[in-house]
């Protein structure tokens, strides 16, 4: 079982490096922000309670997180692993992965960080906001979900280093050089 956290702040390249791993080694993909934009478009009520935080820059509530979490990694039959993809993002969604994993026999594999400055987030997040219109790409709730990420989630980094998990990835250069990183990372596993 090969159990991926792959993390970083918002624009480091989550879901572009994801998509190569997946393409690779077969595993699934849990991205919980497509999860929420799914559920946005299909104006579900789970769709409108996140809606609001999104669009604040803001985190949706641990326990309900938590929750669509475990139901989509239920819906996972003969899953050759998964690669978790803006979850965790606090410390209790980061316990509750520990244990919904452990009651399955497994666990996280390797915690990968794409470490990448803020000036280039930015650049790359107003850039997908003109192309994409993805809402929440703009730059006053860009600045918010930074904050939200040094305050809320960048404590996850201590948090697997104490698990022995963390694996730091420098997450500027080509989208190839990177893949071949995490790559390596992968292999010494
Ligand atoms: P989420 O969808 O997870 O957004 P995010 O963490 O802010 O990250 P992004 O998806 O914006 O970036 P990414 O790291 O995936 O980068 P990407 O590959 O797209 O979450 C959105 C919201 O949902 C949250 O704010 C929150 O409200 C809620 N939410 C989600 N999960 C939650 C949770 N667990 N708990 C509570 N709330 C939650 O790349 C970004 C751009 O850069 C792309 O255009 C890409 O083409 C480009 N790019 C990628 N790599 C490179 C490169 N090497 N060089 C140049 N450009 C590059
Ligand atoms: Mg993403």
């Amino acid at each position: 079982m090969l159990n991926i956290v792959i993390f970083g702040a918002p624009g480091s390249g989550k879901g572009t490096q994801s998509e190569r791993i997946v393409e690779k080694y077969g595993i699934n993909h849990i991205s919980t922000g497509d999860v929420l934009r799914a559920e946005i478009k299909n104006g579900t009520e789970l769709g409108k309670t996140a809606k609001g935080y999104i669009d604040q820059g803001q985190l949706i509530p641990d326990s309900l997180m938590i929750d669509i979490l475990a139901g989509v990694l239920d819906s996972f039959k003969d899953s050759k692993g998964v690669i978790f993809d803006g979850f965790p993002r606090t410390i209790a969604q980061a316990g509750a992965l520990k244990q919904m994993l452990a009651e399955r026999g497994q666990e996280v594999s390797v915690m990968l960080d794409l470490d990448v400055p803020e000036d280039e987030l930015m650049t790359r997040l107003i850039k997908r906001g003109q192309e994409t219109g993805r809402t929440d790409d703009n730059e006053e709730t860009i600045k918010k979900r930074l904050v939200v990420y040094h305050s809320q989630t960048a404590p996850l980094i201590d948090w697997y280093k104490s698990e022995g998990k963390y694996q730091h990835i420098q997450g500027v250069g080509t989208m190839e050089g990177i893949f071949a990183d995490i790559v390596a990372a992968i292999e010494k596993l």
